[in-house]
């Protein structure tokens, strides 16, 4: 069972920084938008669901964030720049981007299932989409002197995932090399791009198949995994804010697995 954990960090390593976080009115990216703004950041909510960027952006002014919402669906490089371009204007400044936009998005497991649509949605929000994003921040990130830059992984990429499918692997592989060839181009400018991979964290949808699974079924999910439990989506969060921070400061071009020891990289 997914649930929040609340954790009090000794300073806040987000004050005056402007962070965007596609997907953030997702599962992870709302949780993201919170740490953020929690450690004195300042948030702009991309999503392509305009009611629940509305509930999040509600959510993080209620909590005392300084935060904006934009309708953006990330294939659309035109639409990204222009978006990215009016954070950087409103708020003055852009230090940070987590690209949590994308996933599986419903699209069917198994080969033959697959259409080219569905192959095509994937790729499209996953990689293309994270490549759009990068390459819309990156002068802005130029202009603050430097920032940091969060891809999402999966462990899914890393290893060959039973709960997704191939179009999945190929993507969230893909954005580990995007990551590692964004960081070299980007490094001399103070840039630092790093990827995280998540194990299971039972956002959504997810939690519902999880819950509806049999006792029999989650006891095997769970013993593929060392730590032996799920996580709190909590601690995918805070690898996250560790990566954005200038707690990673000589970080770059990494990818950071959070899995519970379900895949170990050798
Ligand atoms: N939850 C997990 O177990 C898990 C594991 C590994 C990797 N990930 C990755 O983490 C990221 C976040 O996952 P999540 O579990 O929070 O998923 P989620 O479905 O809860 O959130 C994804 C968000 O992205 C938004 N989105 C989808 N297509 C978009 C587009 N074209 N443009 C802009 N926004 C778009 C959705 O509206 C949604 O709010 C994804 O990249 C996913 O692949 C998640």
């Amino acid at each position: 069972m997914a649930t929040n954990r609340s954790i009090t960090h000794p300073a806040a390593r987000f004050t005056n920084k402007v962070a965007i976080v596609t997907g953030g009115a997702g599962g992870l990216g709302r949780q993201i938008c919170l740490g953020i703004g929690a450690e004195g950041g300042k948030v702009a909510v991309f999503d392509i669901n305009a009611e629940v960027i509305e509930q999040t952006v509600a959510e993080l002014i209620a909590d005392g964030i300084d935060a904006v919402g934009h309708l953006v669906d990330v294939r659309d490089s035109a639409t990204v720049t222009a978006a990215v371009g009016e954070v950087a204007n409103y708020f003055g400044r852009l230090d940070i981007l987590i690209a949590a936009a994308g996933g599986s998005l419903t699209t069917p497991r198994d080969l033959a299932d697959i259409s080219p649509a569905d192959l095509d949605l994937v790729i499209d929000v996953n990689v293309k989409g994270t490549f759009n994003c990068a390459q819309a921040v990156v002068p802005h990130l130029h202009n603050a002197g430097g920032g940091a830059i969060v891809t999402f992984s999966s462990i899914g990429g890393r290893s060959s995932s039973p709960v997704t499918g191939v179009p999945y692997a190929a993507a969230k592989a893909a954005i580990l090399g995007l990551t590692r060839r964004l960081a070299k181009e980007v490094g001399p400018a103070g840039i630092r791009v790093n990827a995280i991979a998540p194990g299971l964290f039972l956002t959504g949808r997810l939690q519902g198949m999880f819950d509806a699974m049999t006792e029999e079924d989650r006891a095997e999910v769970l013993g593929g995994i060392p730590l032996g439990r799920m996580p709190e989506l909590q601690e995918c969060v805070d690898p996250v804010l560790f990566l954005a921070s200038d707690q990673s400061s000589y970080i770059t071009g990494a990818v950071l697995d959070v899995n519970g020891g379900r895949f170990m990289a050798g």
